[in-house]
């Protein structure tokens, strides 16, 4: 049954009942009782509230089924990433709309707490294993629908300052446009921890891997190492909200850290649920190619593709620092970053000229056999797994040990965070500059190899 079929059937199966009320008195008439005399008439009641009046507020072309067409765009709706977490109490709240509701409604705490038995820290941001499921739909970010049956049950489920996961909940987010409804996105669309797998299992310490460049993060031969890289050491996806808010990067010093006024003027509706235009704009969510938010609400004028100080600049400087700090990221000829040409499993792509995709060129029998063919070298892999054949094992002992300054840790971290952005500076000029800027001086003054 389509939506239209359930809503006709909806509003008929509250005819027939009306209906039925009026039927009984006449049809079913018996004997009249003992006391047969009719009480005196009561007073008229008050006009009851209109049957379908309320439900057409919503329901109409250009309401909900305007929304709902556009929805079909929304990666939201096609991603299939609901699907594979189904399940995952702690990846739910980010992926299934229950979770998200969950973790909303019960302000799940994004601190992380000591196991005094295991001595590891661990993460208090999941949800109950009943409510991890549930593809992203209308309600989940508009929980109150058909709680009233009026307008403000398309109010946002949360608009609420996000207390960020990455940091263990001691930075929280609060964006200041239009009502804080950006946080909204932010609660789902920011970084998730980077925790010391191979020791405490506590979020990493960024502000000491900036002020101390020169220092080993990673040795093979090293003790008091904190995680051993491997070719999925990385900065999940969602790092949009981060970067937005000037938040989540490791802040080396020099140029100052500052915001671009997006950061407090704009907020993420703004410039992705502006007026449709190709396959982006309103509930399709997506910014790409559509100028129309830019241009409304008095911000800018005459924002398009082709504005060299608005949107070709800015991008292509950003670009030139992900390429300048890639190749900062190579040891004796071998690079740390990952390149995949494949614009289908690579996202970000177009985002640099040799594709990098954020995971680190380690060797992985399945994800990354011999170094990409067109990567020059590939590292050895510190952990490597019993589920590998011998020759595997053997071949992965023939490849070059990877060892990791602070520098060189903080400056993976930053370009995974910028690449993954993709939005090449838009969301946030000024502190993505800083961010790769910093990095690739720090890479060439300390701690660089
Ligand atoms: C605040 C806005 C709003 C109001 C008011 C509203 N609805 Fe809905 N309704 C929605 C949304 C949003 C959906 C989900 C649409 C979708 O999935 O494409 C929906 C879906 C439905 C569906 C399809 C089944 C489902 O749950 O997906 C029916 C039936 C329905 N509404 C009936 C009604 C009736 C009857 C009224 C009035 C008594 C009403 N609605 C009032 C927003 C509203
Ligand atoms: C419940 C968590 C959640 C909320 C809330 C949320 N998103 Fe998302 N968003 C996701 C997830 C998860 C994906 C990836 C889905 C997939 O691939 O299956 C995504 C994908 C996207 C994409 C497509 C990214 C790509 O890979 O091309 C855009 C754009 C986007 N969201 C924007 C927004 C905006 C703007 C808001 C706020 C109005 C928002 N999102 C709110 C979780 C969320
Ligand atoms: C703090 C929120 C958050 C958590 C927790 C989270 N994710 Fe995500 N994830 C996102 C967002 C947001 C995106 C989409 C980012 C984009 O495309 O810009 C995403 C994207 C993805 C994608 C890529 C989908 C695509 O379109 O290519 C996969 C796969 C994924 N996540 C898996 C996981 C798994 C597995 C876990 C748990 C181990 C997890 N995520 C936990 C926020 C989160
Ligand atoms: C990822 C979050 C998200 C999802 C999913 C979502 N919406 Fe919305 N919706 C919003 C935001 C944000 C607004 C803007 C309202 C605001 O800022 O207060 C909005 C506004 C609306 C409005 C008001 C008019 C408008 O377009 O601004 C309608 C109607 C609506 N949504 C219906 C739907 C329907 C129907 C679905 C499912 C097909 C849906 N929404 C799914 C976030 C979402
Ligand atoms: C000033 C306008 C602006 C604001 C504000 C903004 N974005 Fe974006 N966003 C963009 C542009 C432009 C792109 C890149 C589109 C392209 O490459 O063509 C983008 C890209 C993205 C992507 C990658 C997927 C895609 O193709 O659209 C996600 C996810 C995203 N933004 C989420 C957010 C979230 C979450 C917020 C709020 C915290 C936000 N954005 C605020 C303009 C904006």
């Amino acid at each position: 049954m389509n939506r239209k079929t359930l809503l006709l059937s909806a509003i008929t199966a509250v005819m027939l009942i009306a209906g039925n009320m009026f039927m009984t008195g006449c049809t079913k008439e018996g004997p009249a009782g003992k006391d047969g005399i009719n009480g005196a008439d009561g007073a008229n009641g008050a006009d009851g509230a209109d049957g379908t009046a309320s439900c057409i507020t919503c329901h109409s072309p250009e309401g909900i089924e305007m929304a709902a067409v556009q929805y079909e765009l929304s990666k939201h709706s096609y991603g299939e990433a609901a699907f594979e977490e189904a399940g995952s109490t702690t990846c739910g709240p980010c992926h299934l709309s229950e979770a998200f509701k969950y973790v909303c409604a019960n302000n799940t705490p994004s601190t992380f707490t000591l196991n005094t038995t295991t001595n590891k820290y661990v993460n208090d941001y999941f949800v109950a294993p009943t409510a991890a499921y549930g593809e992203i739909n209308c309600g989940t970010c508009h929980s109150s629908l058909h709680t009233t049956y009026g307008e403000g049950d398309l109010a946002l489920t949360t608009v609420a300052p996000v207390a960020m996961t990455m940091w263990a909940g001691a930075k929280t987010i609060n964006a200041p446009a239009d009502g804080g409804r950006s946080n909204l996105c932010i609660k789902c669309h920011q970084p998730r921890p980077f925790t010391a797998s191979a020791a405490d299992g506590n979020v990493l310490d960024y502000v000491g891997i900036a002020s101390n460049p020169t220092a080993v993060f990673y040795d093979a031969a090293g003790t008091g190492n904190k995680l051993k890289p491997g070719y999925r050491t990385h900065t999940h996806y969602g790092t949009a909200g981060a970067v937005f808010a000037g938040m989540g990067g490791v802040e080396f010093a020099g140029i100052t850290y500052e915001n671009s006024i997006h950061t407090t003027l704009a907020s993420c509706q703004d410039c992705h649920m502006g007026t449709m235009q190709g396959k982006a704009g309103g509930h399709t969510f997506f910014a790409k190619g559509n100028f129309n938010g830019c241009n409304s609400d008095g911000c800018h004028t005459e924002a398009n593709a082709s504005s060299e100080g608005l949107w070709i600049n800015p991008r292509a400087d950003i670009k030139a620092k992900l390429d300048e700090l890639a190749a900062a990221l190579n040891v004796n000829g071998v690079d740390i970053l990952n390149r995949n040409p494949d614009g289908e499993s690579n996202l970000w792509a177009a985002n640099t000229t040799n594709k990098y995709d954020g995971y680190l060129n380690i060797y992985d029998p399945i994800n990354n056999p011999d170094g990409p063919t067109n990567n020059p070298g590939v590292f050895q892999n510190p952990s490597p797994s019993n589920s590998w054949s011998q020759e595997q094992k053997d071949y992965n002992l023939t490849l070059p040990k990877i060892t990791l300054t602070n520098a060189q840790m903080g400056s993976i971290i930053n370009f995974q965070l910028c690449l993954r952005d993709y939005s090449l500076g838009i969301h946030n000029y000024k502190y993505t500059k800083a961010l790769l800027s910093n990095s690739i001086s720090v890479l060439s003054t300390k701690g660089g190899v």
